[in-house]
């Protein structure tokens, strides 16, 4: 008889079949794991359309390339409905935990055109986000969506 392969989540839960992370043991008090930066990626209809299917997939198998899907600079993605900046799409908005060891300056950044990036450019922002340096210093002024400032 064939043991039965088990699969644990980046948490170290096991997972109930058929699912990439849903816990076989439900506990709603485990706290939810670290991360220093959070990728916020639009998945509704137009970001969806431009980027022709979900992005969130892509980038969350790169970051497991690159170590970063866990530990210290953990940088996690999730998908978001629509962002209500659509004549930018495909949008991303860019925060950081900033009461763990996120940089302050590298939250509420939110990134247009996102579906024109290669696999390098992401891992280019992945870097700069891990390593705690600025994506305003780093990037082109045309990779961000100007936001209204009230003073
Ligand atoms: S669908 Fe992405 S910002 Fe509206």
């Amino acid at each position: 008889m064939a043991n039965k392969e088990i699969k644990l989540n980046d948490m170290g839960n096991e997972v109930v079949e058929g699912f990439a992370c849903k816990p076989v043991d439900f506990d709603a008090s485990r706290p939810i794991m670290h991360y220093q930066s959070l990728l916020l990626v639009c998945d509704d209809e137009r970001c969806h359309k431009a980027q022709k299917g979900d992005k969130s997939i892509e980038l969350r198998d790169m970051l497991k390339d690159m170590g970063l899907n866990k530990g210290a600079n953990r940088i996690k993605v999730t998908r978001t409905s629509c962002n209500g900046a659509c004549r930018f799409r495909a949008v991303t908005q860019v925060t950081t935990n900033t009461q763990a060891n996120g940089v302050a300056k590298n939250n509420g950044l939110w990134l247009k055109n996102t579906h024109q990036y290669t696999k390098d450019e992401w891992k280019n922002i992945f870097e700069l986000l891990s390593t705690g340096k600025m994506l305003v210093d780093n990037l082109d002024a045309e990779a961000f969506i100007p936001m209204k400032v009230y003073n």
